[in-house]
């Protein structure tokens, strides 16, 4: 595996392109430091160093973009409903930094509008996953990319549009073709090449558990990068990097960075 100009191994026949991840993305902004997907956890993220960062967008019950993990309500907010089914009256009085800790009482769930806002405030770089909930994966997509076409500059490097469903990023490719896509995956499914390529993807976004490091090179020779989340632990990512994985996606971003100085410190 050869080294490069930026410290980051190579993949022998690597087929990449320009487009490139940075070495880590803060995960829900920092979702160790601060609640998952606030505007809180996106400061925190920049605070720890991360220069990009990534965060879910699902629809409210009126077909608002707005930051959100989980179908239900209950986990991070203390109120039960499904987010797909609630309106954006409504979600904007939930208060879903208290569970987290009490200093973040009354952190709301910000409108995908307000987040990226506050990205460029803080010059940071999105990651916007899309998180549709049942039935709704094309209608999310273009939601979110309506939002984002109309808040990020043209002149800046695009976010980048990652997402389970396939479907998502379909609609993603269509509406915005010039905008980079990434597959998310739990699993490595038999037809990825197939589906990066059909999806004319910049990106594969892995779970570490099930990332082979035998993967990496073969994921380079289909021409894209690859991210693995979501890894917290320092060694952890310190190994990853040496496996040529260019990204690690972490709720603690300032260890998954600490970990990346340290590979380029080692000769590759
Ligand atoms: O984008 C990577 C990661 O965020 C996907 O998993 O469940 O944390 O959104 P999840
Ligand atoms: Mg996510």
């Amino acid at each position: 595996m050869a080294g490069s100009k930026d410290g980051r191994r190579k993949s022998p026949q690597d087929s990449r392109k320009a487009f490139r991840l940075p070495p880590v993305m803060g995960h829900r902004g920092a979702a160790a430091h601060a609640p998952e997907n606030t505007l809180a956890s996106i400061r925190r993220a920049a605070e720890a160093g991360a220069s990009w960062v990534e965060f879910d967008v699902m629809l409210t019950g009126d077909g608002v973009p707005v930051l959100f993990h989980d179908d239900s309500l209950d986990r991070v907010t203390g109120e039960h409903g499904l987010m797909a089914e609630t309106p954006l009256a409504r979600v904007a009085k939930l208060d879903a930094g208290a569970w987290f800790a009490p200093e973040f009482r009354g952190e709301g769930v910000p409108t995908l509008r307000e987040a990226l806002e506050l990205v460029l405030e803080l010059d940071l770089h999105p990651n916007m996953e899309i998180k549709s909930t049942p039935g709704r994966d094309v209608e999310t997509a273009i939601a979110a990319l309506e939002v984002a076409g109309n808040v990020w500059p043209a002149e800046r490097p695009p976010p980048l549009v990652s997402a389970f469903s396939r479907m998502s990023l379909a609609a993603a490719m269509t509406l915005r073709p010039d905008w980079p896509r990434a597959l998310i995956t739990f699993t490595i499914p038999a037809d990825w090449q197939t589906a990066l390529k059909a999806l004319n993807c910049q990106a594969f976004h892995v779970y570490h558990k099930v990332l082979d490091w035998e993967l990496v090179p073969l994921i380079h020779s289909a021409g894209c990068e690859v991210a693995t989340f979501t890894v917290n632990d320092q060694r952890q990512a310190k190994a990853l990097y040496e496996a040529a994985v260019d990204c690690v996606i972490s709720d603690v971003p300032e260890r998954a960075l600490a970990a990346f100085e340290e590979s380029r410190a080692k000769p590759a």
